[in-house]
């Protein structure tokens, strides 16, 4: 069974705050943890299976880039009706990785999921209805995520489609401060203290690293995809859909 423990990682003053990483800690309280730092995040993930059911077709398979505890995989698995699918979920995090084996043992889904430990930019994509990176190219080395978005494209069957949800930049900077106010404040309101808040932001700074829907739209077209928008939008997280033609 999945773990319902509160996150309370940043409540109390850690003097020097380390950088975030995903360990056993974090895998520990991770499904209170986003739900309650990601406005918008459980309708995403709800949203990717309505995705599925139409994108997922015959004999083909998913995959779940940066699939942490097998949200995003089991949401899929609940929608999917076409025979012969595979859903193929990678996490380069062992203590997540662990859970999720857990989860989905747990959930017994009538799609099979195939768990894969390795980092997502050296994964064979092939034969896909369906890539999924749900808060995960936010973590990616900004560098390798052309090259990553490519490779995708390239494992995609026409008809296909790229769901890539993140924390995004907003221009003007004004706006861009707005957002990570409104952010906060829904923080806030979902029980974090102020000390958490600015804790954890010092954590992830470095290691999330956001970009505008801009770059994230320009990328897209460059490695070849015809069409994409943002489907999903609350303050400064975003789902972007891209169709392969
Ligand atoms: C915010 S979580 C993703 C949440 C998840 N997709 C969901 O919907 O619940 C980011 C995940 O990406 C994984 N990750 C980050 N960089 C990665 C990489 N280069 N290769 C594989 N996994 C990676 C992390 O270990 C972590 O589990």
């Amino acid at each position: 069974m999945p773990s319902k423990r509160r996150d309370q990682l940043f409540a109390e003053s850690l003097g020097a705050v380390g950088k975030f990483i995903f360990d056993d800690r974090v895998a520990e309280v991770f499904p209170d943890m986003i739900s309650r730092s990601v406005p918008g995040y459980q309708s995403i993930v709800q949203h990717c299976g309505d995705l599925a059911e139409r994108f997922v077709c015959a004999d083909s398979n998913c995959y779940d880039l940066g699939c942490s505890l097998g949200a995003t995989s089991l949401a899929i698995a609940k929608t999917v009706t076409a025979s012969n699918t595979r859903i193929i979920a990678i996490d380069n995090a062992p203590a997540m990785l662990s859970r999720c084996r857990a989860a989905i043992e747990h959930f017994k889904p009538a799609v099979p999921i195939t768990l894969i430990e390795g980092d997502i930019c050296d994964a064979a994509i092939e034969n896909a209805s369906m890539v999924v990176l749900n808060f995960t190219l936010q973590f990616v080395d900004p560098n390798k995520r052309s090259a990553l978005l490519a490779n995708i494209y390239r494992g995609l069957n026409p008809g296909g489609c790229l769901v890539i949800s993140e924390k995004i930049r907003i221009q003007p900077a004004p706006l861009d401060a707005l957002m990570v106010d409104l952010h906060h404040q829904f923080k806030r309101a979902q029980g974090y203290s102020d000390l958490e808040i600015s804790q954890k932001r010092e954590a992830i700074e470095d290691v999330l690293i956001p970009e505008t829907r801009e770059q994230h739209i320009d990328r897209l077209q460059s490695v070849g995809f015809e069409s994409a928008t943002i489907w999903f939008q609350c303050y400064n997280f975003c789902s972007l859909v891209a169709i392969k033609g």
